[in-house]
Formats: C-alpha cells, structure tokens, sequence
C-alpha cells in the first residue's frame, strides 16, 4: 500500500518513515513537507536513496499542491504527523499553529475524501487534555478525559482532532487518533528540552530550567510510538481515540540532572529561569485501551532509551550543529535546487 507521511522531515515522522520501511519494505513511502525551520531533508538522507521513498516539499495548507499530490498517488493510508509543534513558540506567536495545525489538517482530510483512502489517522497529543495536579498520583489521561488544553499549541492541536471527529460522523472518513505523552529519541529538534540540554551540556553553556523544574512528564523512547502508530494503522479501529504512553513519569530536573552526570558536566550549569507561561504540570497517560485493544506495550526502559539517546546526539554532533548555525536550511537547495531550477525551465 502508500502511505503518505506528513511533516516527515521533522524529529517523529523521520523516525516512523525509518520504522516503516524497515518494517513494511513492501509498501511505498511518499512524505510532504513544508520544512519550516523544524523540518530537516538531511534527517532523510538514508530514505531518499530507498526505491519506494518519495519527497515532494509541500505545505498540507496548499490545497492545490496537496489534491494534485493525491490525484497522483491516490494513498492508501494518510498519517498527519505535519504540525507546528513547540509550545513556546505557540506563545510568542499562536498564528500559524492555528492555520497549519486546523486547516492544514482540514485540506488533508478533504483530499482524503475526494480521492478516498483506507485510513486518515491523526497524530495528537495528550496535551490536549491539559495537565494533572502533582498531589494526585492516582489520576491519569484516559481517552474518555475532556479535552482542556492551556496553550495555544495544545489548542490548535485540540480543535484539529475535534475535526477529525466530525469528518468521521459526518462525512464517515475512516479516521483514527493517537494522543501521545512526551517523545525522546534521535533526530529531535534541539529547542525540546532533551536535546537542548544535551547540547548546551556539552558546550558547556547554561541549562535553562523553567521556575523550579517540578513540572512532570510522561516520556517515551520515539521508536515506541512509531510502532504504536503503525499498530493503530493496521489493526486499530476506525473512528477511535488511542492514548499511548509508558508510566514513566519524570520531572524535568532529574531528567537535567541524568543528562549533567551521563555526560560529566557539573550541576552548577543548571540555570533556573522565568517559567513557562501556563506552563503544565503534569502529564501521565494511561494506556490501559492500547494494550488491551492492540497488545501494544513500550518496549524501551528510560534508562536504556536516554543512554542510547544522548550517544545518538554525541555520535551526530555535525547533525544538530548545522541546526544549531542553521546551514540545515540550504540542503534542499543542494539536494533539489538544481532539478527545480531544470523542471522549471
Ligand atoms: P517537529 O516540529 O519535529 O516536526 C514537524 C514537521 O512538520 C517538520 O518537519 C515541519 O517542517 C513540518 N511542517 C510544519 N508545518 C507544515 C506544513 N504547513 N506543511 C507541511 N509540513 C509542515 O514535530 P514532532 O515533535 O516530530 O511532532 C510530530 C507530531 O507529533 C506533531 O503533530 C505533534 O503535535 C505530535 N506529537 C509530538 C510529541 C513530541 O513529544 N514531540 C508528542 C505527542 C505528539
Ligand atoms: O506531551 C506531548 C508534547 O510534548 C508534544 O505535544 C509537544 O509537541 C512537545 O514539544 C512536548 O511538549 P512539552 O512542552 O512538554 O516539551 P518541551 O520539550 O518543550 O518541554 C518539556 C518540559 O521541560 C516542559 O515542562 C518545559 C520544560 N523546559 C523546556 C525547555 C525547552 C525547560 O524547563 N527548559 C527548556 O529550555
């Protein structure tokens, strides 16, 4: 079959177009994406030379490019990962999390009813039900949870899945959800708090840590959820809402202080700075439905997924320095400029 990847170029749809086509070499991969500064092609350097890997750059709110895409691939299975996804910058500037997080999503779901696909599955987040108090250990986000987002990120996340629903009632779009905790792993942009104390760490620069650091959250080692995504796609059922997450529960100064003592940097580095703006609490999945349903559980321990995580990032220094001085951003115009410039002409 085809799947179309959306937003393929960023940290959790480079790391399924990896599983996927490990794990399903028999069907064909075609990947949009806008890259925005989020999106890195570099991260898919390995695909592109894959005979059933397709690239196209294309923005899911040009309507016209994302039809025309479909009349020529006709996909049988559309995964959503594109999105606006830094709940700082949703802060700063909520503007374009509202158009490429709802309307983008609502262009690929009308493409996905004219040229009719076998699956839409949207990939959500458990933000969407905005955070648990820390005195309440007992409390976790279940799929029947109401939605109650705090930022403006979690909102626009929060209205696209809305959507999803309606398109499933009323236009029966086989649609399906999955509402994940926190994603660590490789290929992560390092404004997310793992890989950018990994990479201030070893430069010896500060480790901005917001207010006290209490804040609780859910992580789970990226190829986790790309194997729960590709469960719900094949065996999951449609119209439903899966959470996934891995009770591992950790509050973002102890996870600081694991990054300092794996890579020998002393703790004074850590730096308490101006907290977050409605910054959430706590966040802790309860994934009761996807392993009951799919039989899907984590299969990656936190300190097996940070050690693997934080050798990744040493090993691919020249990956995320180029971000870091933003020469990231000229590897289309080396890897395309020259075919673009011919096809135009
Ligand atoms: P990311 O920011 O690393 O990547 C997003 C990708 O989407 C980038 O490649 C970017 O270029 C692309 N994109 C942005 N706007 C686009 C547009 N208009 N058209 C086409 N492409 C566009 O994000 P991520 O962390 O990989 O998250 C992927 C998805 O998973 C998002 O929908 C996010 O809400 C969700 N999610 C993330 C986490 C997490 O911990 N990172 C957890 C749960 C859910
Ligand atoms: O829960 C899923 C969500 O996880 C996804 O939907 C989002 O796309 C993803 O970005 C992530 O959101 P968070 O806000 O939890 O992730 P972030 O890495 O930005 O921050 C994690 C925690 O660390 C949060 O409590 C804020 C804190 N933090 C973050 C940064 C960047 C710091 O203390 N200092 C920092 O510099």
């Amino acid at each position: 079959m085809t799947i179309l990847v959306t937003g393929g170029a960023g940290f959790i749809g480079a790391n399924f177009i990896y599983y996927e086509l490990k794990a399903h070499p028999e069907d064909r991969i075609v990947c949009i994406d806008k890259l925005t500064y989020a999106g890195n092609l570099e991260t898919l350097q390995e695909a592109l030379k894959h005979p059933s890997f397709r690239f196209e750059k294309i923005d899911i709110c040009d309507r016209k490019a994302v039809f025309a895409l479909f009349e020529e691939e006709r996909p049988d299975v559309v995964v959503n990962f594109a999105a606006e996804s830094h709940v700082d910058r949703s802060i700063e500037d909520p503007g374009i999390f509202l158009t490429t997080n709802i309307l983008g999503t609502q262009v690929l779901m009308d493409a996905s009813r004219a040229y009719p696909v076998k699956r839409y599955h949207q990939v959500s987040t458990d933000e969407v039900y905005g955070d648990l108090p820390l005195d309440r250990p007992d409390l976790f986000f279940t799929e029947e949870t109401p939605i109650k987002t705090s930022s403006p990120y979690s909102s626009s996340k929060a209205g696209a899945d809305l959507l999803v629903n309606a398109y499933h009632r009323t236009f029966g779009l086989p649609t399906t959800i999955s509402r994940c905790s926190n994603n660590y792993g490789p290929y992560q942009f390092p404004e997310k708090l793992i890989p950018l104390m990994i990479s201030n760490a070893r430069a010896d620069k500060p480790l901005p840590v917001y207010g006290e650091g209490l804040n609780v959250r859910d992580w789970l080692y990226v190829e986790d959820h790309c194997r729960a995504i590709d469960l719900i796609l094949r065996k999951g059922k449609v119209g439903e809402v899966y959470n996934i997450g891995g009770h591992n529960e950790m509050k973002n100064i102890d996870i600081v202080r694991i990054i300092c003592a794996a890579l020998h940097k002393p703790e004074s580095l850590i730096t308490h700075v101006t907290d977050r703006k409605g910054h959430d609490m706590r966040y802790a999945i309860d994934p009761t439905k996807i392993h009951e349903e799919l039989g899907w559980l984590p299969e990656t321990k936190f300190k097996d997924g940070i050690q693997k995580t934080i050798v990744w990032y040493l090993e691919h220094k020249d990956w995320w320095e180029r971000i870091v001085s933003g020469e990231y951003r000229n590897y289309f115009e080396k890897m395309y400029g020259e075919r673009l410039q011919s096809a135009r002409n």
